[in-house]
């Protein structure tokens, strides 16, 4: 590496001190982290949020294989190689996959993914495939699927790669750190989707481990929500078979369910379920109101922030502490919803729902009668 080089160098450089980094640790990077924070204004007012509630959003479809999963991944395969792995392997909606087939391909090891056949969005499997990842699709839901993966990687020298992996969690906490330090403080509540509820466990350790530094002075109250044909911690069962247009998140047995419920009872928080409906109609506002992009699953926390403001939620749980902001001389609450992922990821779906392009002839007037200026 250039000494000279001023780029920014990824997680495990950004955030070494909070990971489980090692001399021997491969400072590996896809300059994965560091991605956008937005004010969302325009939407805010747009879904009629109350004007006290300041939201945000973390975009990390902004990551280098568009998702969430680059922080973790980072980690994850560096501590494989660390250990002298040739090959790594995971179960995956899509997303997973697309970004262990990255970061194997950049550390030239081989890399086996199992996923749901016919449920994983364009972008994704284009984005494995074309890595060099070997893709093994299944006639079977996500939960079969790493169920499978965890008894073959249990008896065989190939690292999984899952969020059961431990690593994967002490990267995606970064983001929590990351929200901390860009906003300066650290927000009232957090909102997440919620799939196999690794996400929402590692960004509380996150808060947990900036609070118990004195980074932060107090927690967030975590906000996660599942897509309702697929909300088995909001049901209290597993669903056996899982449905929502956000493939992302078609899950029905989370790994991390445990991990989900704490980070919820620990933090005051709750954990619910959004319509698939909800779910994309702030899909399409934020993108024709903030020119965000995201992916479908990841609207489920816009979703869930908008159905709370509307039952009163944050009305009934406003709190004034010493160092809120305040507008107007009222106190403003800060909410940060997590988008998970790319938009470009599922083009499919986009098309099927965007209005199609008009064809004209290559002509002047046509084209301004279209424009209306005819
Ligand atoms: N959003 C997106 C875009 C995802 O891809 C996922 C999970 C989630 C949210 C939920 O995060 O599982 O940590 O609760 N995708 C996994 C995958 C399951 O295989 O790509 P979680």
């Amino acid at each position: 590496m250039n000494s000279r080089c001023s780029q920014y160098q990824g997680v495990l450089e950004a955030y070494a001190d909070y990971l489980p980094l090692t001399p021997k640790t491969p400072r590996i990077s896809l300059r994965e982290g560091g991605t956008p924070l937005y004010h969302l204004n325009r939407f805010a007012r747009a879904m009629g949020l109350p004007a006290y509630v300041r939201l945000y959003a973390k975009y990390e479809g902004a990551n280098p294989t568009g998702s969430f999963k680059d922080r973790g991944m980072v980690v994850a395969v560096a501590k494989a190689l660390e250990e002298g792995a040739t090959a790594i392997m995971c179960a995956s909606t899509g997303n997973t996959s697309a970004s262990a087939a990255a970061y194997a391909a950049a550390c030239g090891l081989r890399c086996f993914v199992v996923v749901p056949a016919g449920k994983i969005a364009l972008g994704k499997l284009a984005q494995a495939l074309t890595y060099g990842a070997k893709v093994i699709a299944v006639d079977a839901n996500f939960d079969e699927a790493l169920r499978l993966t965890k008894e073959i990687t249990s008896s065989n020298p190939v690292v999984l790669v899952n969020s059961v992996n431990p690593y994967r969690l002490e990267g995606q906490k970064t983001a929590a750190f990351e929200i901390c330090d860009t906003l300066g403080l650290v927000p009232d509540y957090l909102a997440i989707p919620v799939g196999n509820a690794g996400n929402i466990t590692a960004y509380w350790k996150g808060f947990k481990e900036y609070h118990a530094k004195g980074k932060i002075r107090h927690l967030p109250r975590m906000l996660g929500f599942q897509a309702a044909g697929a909300a088995p911690i909001v049901r209290g069962h597993p669903i056996e078979s899982p449905q929502t247009v956000a493939t992302a998140i078609r899950i029905g047995n989370p790994a991390g369910w445990k991990g989900a419920v704490q980070a919820r009872d620990e933090s005051g928080g709750t954990i619910e379920a959004v319509t698939d409906e909800e779910i994309l109609n702030c899909w399409e506002t934020l993108a024709k109101t903030e020119g965000v992009f995201s992916e479908p699953a990841s609207c489920a926390s816009l979703a869930g922030v908008v159905k709370l403001a509307r039952d009163g939620y944050f009305e009934a749980a406003k709190v004034k502490r010493i160092d809120d902001p305040v507008r107007n001389g009222e106190p403003v609450l800060t909410v940060v919803a997590v988008l998970t992922g790319n938009g470009l990821k599922d083009p499919g779906l986009a098309m099927e729902r965007a209005p199609s392009p008009v064809t004209v002839p290559a002509d002047r007037n046509a084209i301004e009668r279209e424009m209306g200026l005819r």
